[in-house]
């Protein structure tokens, strides 16, 4: 059951009973919400550690639709029943203030009273040593409570979106340290954002060893809302920490210009060093990639965020061809990214790296950014060919709705095809999780030899012309046997010698 505590014309605070879960401890909650007349259009979802939360912007008023779901170790529960509350207006809000300043006055007096009944009661009774040790020990377990972290969620961290903040600049200072301006170094413009410069530069570190950084500067002359859509990106960033997501080093807020410091990434954007290095990798090369970025997102959707742009451009190459996932924002990395088009429901959207849900009904989610991964899977497999070439936005739109999907880039191991495939399926729960991509890629990498097959290879096949290729997702033969169900064949497997599966589909009826 989940009850409305209070509403104002923008906000509305609710709080539930805890559920019991006896498979393991609740991480968060999820409360996606939307207004009731527009239930098609779009919806937005926040998450609470505790069973209570207080949603704010929205409209006076107006009905909404609240679900709420939870989350354990193993994974999403399903969404509760609808609840429907409604924001207040501006009579409601007048109420709520008189209604705070009875239940203030009256608590001050009734508090009053009961101070003078205690007070008197133990200085009659001697209990004031009793009282004193009592309080101590409950300050002490606080204490402890505090240093420990959140005792109830040991461990986890999820996204907190900066926008629920009623002050964004608390949040900003809230995920990013602030840097003294006179530790860093402007060397050079690399390149022009939406904001303002890109430069190159130096960061000198508390230690004061100087590290290579890149800083995003915010042009002068900007409105407020510039100035908070430029820090978003900082308060989102800056509460990752994992080795395939660009680093935030910190911001300049205090002075002007503002600024956002983040590690130097000396290979810029992946699709334009791809481009530049045209068939000099080696297939494991470039699988090391993608297996970093699949790193990389399986943290994000783990931490709750949904990415809504992952592109070959939005992913940065460090000098060691590590690849970490950036451009983080929003809705700002949208307005941001050059190939997001406007979609008839008015969003701006990447159609060539979107998922077809999300460009029809803007359903994004850690599977949508499957999809997405899935086609820069394809960019780094074509050394950052454009997805679907020169065909327009509409056609991409009309050929996927028809079931066309990309074909393998030349050269391209099966299996990665196949993967490819995988997260181009329509029915978003049938995509792989990040965790399933990670650990099919380490099988990969781990057993090279499966990366022989081509797709070429499958395709030239000469007893099955004009079949569509079915090659098997799987790495090990084990794996395929199990998945068609003859598990007990992999002793009779090996002693003949079928160790790969590469060797299997070798094999003759002799
Ligand atoms: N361009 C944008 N961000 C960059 C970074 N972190 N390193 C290098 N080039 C960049």
């Amino acid at each position: 059951m989940v009850r409305k505590d209070w509403a104002s014309q923008n906000s509305i605070a609710l709080s539930w009973q805890e559920p019991d879960f006896p498979h393991g401890a609740i991480l968060d909650y999820e409360i996606k919400y939307y207004e009731k007349e527009h239930e098609q259009l779009s919806y937005s979802s926040t998450r609470s550690k505790a069973p209570s939360v207080i949603i704010t912007g929205l409209k006076p008023a107006t009905k909404y639709i609240f679900h709420i779901r939870v989350r354990t170790a193993a994974g999403y529960s399903g969404y509760s029943q609808k609840f429907e509350f409604e924001t207040g207006d501006e009579t409601s809000d007048m109420a709520a203030e008189q209604g705070q300043i009875l239940v203030i006055a009256t608590a001050a007096v009734g508090g009053f009273t009961l101070l003078v009944i205690l007070t008197l009661f133990f200085l009659i009774t001697g209990r004031c040593q009793w009282y004193i040790k009592a309080k101590m020990k409950s300050e002490e377990k606080r204490r402890a409570h505090l240093q420990n972290g959140d005792l109830r969620f040991p461990g986890v961290k999820t996204y907190i979106d900066p926008d629920t903040y009623e002050d964004p600049s608390l949040a900003v200072h809230e995920f990013a340290k602030e840097i003294d301006p006179s530790r860093i170094r402007i060397e050079r413009v690399i390149g022009a954002g939406e904001f303002g410069e890109v430069c190159s530069g130096r960061l000198k570190t508390p230690g004061k060893r100087e590290i290579p950084v890149a800083i995003k500067t915010l042009k002068g002359g900007y409105v407020d809302r510039q100035r908070r859509d430029f820090l978003r990106e900082a308060s989102i960033m800056g509460q990752f920490d994992h080795p395939n997501i660009i680093r935030l080093e910190g911001v300049v807020t205090k002075s002007r210009p503002v600024m956002i410091v983040v590690e130097y990434m000396e290979n810029g954007s992946l699709d334009s060093f791809l481009r530049k290095h045209d068939g000099h990798f080696t297939v494991i090369q470039l699988v090391g990639m993608l297996r970093g970025i699949a790193s990389g997102m399986k943290y994000l959707s783990d931490m709750g965020y949904v990415h809504r742009d992952l592109a070959a451009r939005n992913i940065l190459v460090n000098s060691n061809l590590m690849c970490k996932v950036s451009d983080f924002g929003l809705s700002r990395v949208l307005e941001d990214d050059p190939e997001a088009a406007y979609t008839t429901s008015g969003g701006k959207i990447p159609i060539r790296w979107t998922a077809p849900e999300a460009i029809a009904y803007r359903k994004f989610s850690s599977a949508s950014d499957a999809w997405s991964y899935g086609i820069v899977m394809w960019e780094v497999m074509s050394y950052g060919e454009r997805p679907y070439w020169e065909m327009s936005n509409q056609d991409v739109i009309l050929s996927i709705e028809e079931g066309y999907r990309l074909p393998a880039p030349m050269g391209c191991p099966a299996s990665l095809h196949q993967l490819m495939l995988h997260c181009w399926q329509k029915e978003r729960n049938h995509r792989p999780k990040f965790s399933d991509i990670v650990s099919f890629l380490d099988k990969l990498i781990r057993n090279p030899s499966t990366l022989h097959t081509l797709v070429e290879d499958v395709l030239v096949m000469p007893d099955s012309p004009g079949e569509v290729p079915e090659y098997p997702l799987f790495v090990s033969v084990s794996d395929w046997l199990d998945s068609i169900k003859m598990g007990q064949y992999k002793n009779n497997f090996m002693a003949a010698g079928f160790t790969t599966l590469d060797m299997v589909s070798r094999m003759s009826i002799e």
